[in-house]
């Protein structure tokens, strides 16, 4: 038996498509990319905003369209839409089976009952689910990524994730570490922790700081990261512990979401602007190298002109070198979908394309301060075009080489100029 995989959303599900993949393999069902030849069709996805959803319900009507030709065929959706939409999917589209972010481990068996001609089906249930001990089928050559907390429970007013993925739990630290040794044993050389809400890690008295205090002591570990840190829970113990602590890199990704201390409020942040911007001045004293990168929402419901020129006065002051940047898209069940009156979307667009005019130009400026200077480059891939490759810095920024190097090595290199959007980099032979 076959199963095809088609994965949507951010960075928790290409790591739990791993997970699925290892518990269908374990099952005996293996993967194959030809949807012609999987006797499964599955999607994990995103329910974040509403194209995000869009996508998902598109590609399934070509799955559909497949089960017409080949009605043995099970599709099945996994994942926050799966636990957003629930029965929907199967009156309306045709779905075979449902499966929520915490109930991975069932797919087996509903596929072995389904083909035994039971009906149609959902496991939906929110059950603090960690998948501790099953580890993901490989990722990369260089890099990987490692859950350490799942879910979240802040409840910004905008957000469906704390509905769909659960409460906030954080993975016990024995299961982490071993994680990441057997990454490392199969030539992982950096390792992203992720969770909502990582600065919240705790678990059997092991905080965050302690966390990372224990990844970086891991032999052969030549560079960690971590996703996302909410800024009302950055401190000055986490900033030392990025600086003094080997291997941890120079970087931050650190939503702000909004500059208006109205707007934070409503989206319930819990921080206001000016102390999202003392955290900005503290990290960057004690990190003279960060690189920070962010998340920002326009349009969202009350938004004036006044409070998008506040968005854009603290991306002026902060000079983010990357930012995410979001139309407001209103979540069925969140408290902001409620809120009025919402911005016009002609008006949200132009807000839009005016931030990310100016990030635009801030994210370039910072790529071209790049040049003449050196850094050390890990290796990640072959480069899209050309015989070269590509690899990354320290703080987070892609490099294009035009000598063709394996995924893993580590190289020295001068910025030489900036192609397109993208730093070049010439190797320093020593
Ligand atoms: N836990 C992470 C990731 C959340 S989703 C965090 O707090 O950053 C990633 C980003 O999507 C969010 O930071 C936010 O900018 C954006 N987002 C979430 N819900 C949204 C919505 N309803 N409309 C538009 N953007 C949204
Ligand atoms: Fe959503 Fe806020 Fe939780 Fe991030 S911190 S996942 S934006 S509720
Ligand atoms: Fe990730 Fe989207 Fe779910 S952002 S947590 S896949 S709603």
């Amino acid at each position: 038996m076959k199963f095809y995989l088609q994965v949507y959303g951010c960075q928790m599900n290409v790591y739990e498509a791993g997970i699925i993949r290892q518990i269908l393999n374990r099952a005996g069902i293996e993967e194959t990319e030809n949807e012609s030849a999987a006797d499964v069709l599955l999607m994990i996805t995103c329910s974040v905003r509403k194209h995000a959803e869009m996508r998902a319900l598109g590609r399934l009507r070509m799955f559909s369209a497949q089960k017409k030709n080949d009605p043995k065929k099970i599709i099945g959706v996994l994942g926050c839409m799966a636990q957003r939409l629930g029965e929907e999917l199967i009156s309306e589209h045709d779905v075979d089976l449902v499966v929520g972010p915490d109930n991975y481990s069932v797919i087996p068996e509903l596929i072995k009952k389904l083909q035994n001609g039971d009906a149609p089906g959902t496991v939906l249930s929110l059950t603090g689910e960690c998948y501790s001990d099953i580890y993901p089928v490989a990722q990369n050559h260089a890099t990987a990524t490692v859950i350490a907390m799942r879910g979240c429970s802040n409840f910004c007013s905008y957000c469906i994730v704390p509905y769909v993925k659960g409460p906030e739990r954080s993975r016990p630290l024995k299961n982490i570490l071993l994680e990441i040794k057997q990454l490392i044993d199969k030539g992982i050389k950096e390792i992203t922790l992720l969770g909502q809400n990582i600065l919240a890690y705790k678990n059997d008295g092991i905080d965050f700081v302690a966390l990372l205090r224990s990844v970086s002591e891991i032999n052969g570990l030549k560079r960690v990261r971590f996703l996302t840190s909410h800024p009302k829970d950055l401190n000055e113990k986490v900033l030392a512990a990025i600086r003094s602590l080997p291997h941890l890199c120079p970087q931050l990704h650190l939503p702000l979401q909004s500059g208006s201390n109205r707007i934070l409020e409503l989206m319930n942040r819990h921080y206001t602007r000016e102390e999202y911007l003392d955290k900005v001045t503290m990290a960057r004293d004690l990190i003279p190298d960060l690189s920070l990168t962010t998340d920002i929402i326009v349009g969202f419901p009350t938004e004036t002109e006044e409070d998008f020129n506040a968005t854009l006065d603290v991306v002026a002051k902060v000079k983010f070198d990357f930012a995410y940047m979001f139309k407001f898209s209103p979540r069925p069940g969140t408290k902001a979908a409620d809120f009025t009156p919402p911005v016009p979307p002609a008006e949200a667009s132009r807000r839009l394309s005016e931030l990310i005019k100016i990030q635009n130009q801030i994210t370039l400026d910072s790529n071209r301060a790049m040049i003449g200077k050196e850094y050390e480059l890990l290796i990640e891939a072959k480069s899209p075009r050309g015989k070269g490759s590509l690899g990354r810095t320290r703080h987070g920024k892609v490099v294009i080489l035009d000598e063709p190097f394996t995924p893993g090595n580590l190289v020295n290199v001068m910025i030489t100029e900036i192609r397109g959007w993208t730093p070049v980099g010439k190797i320093i032979r020593r």
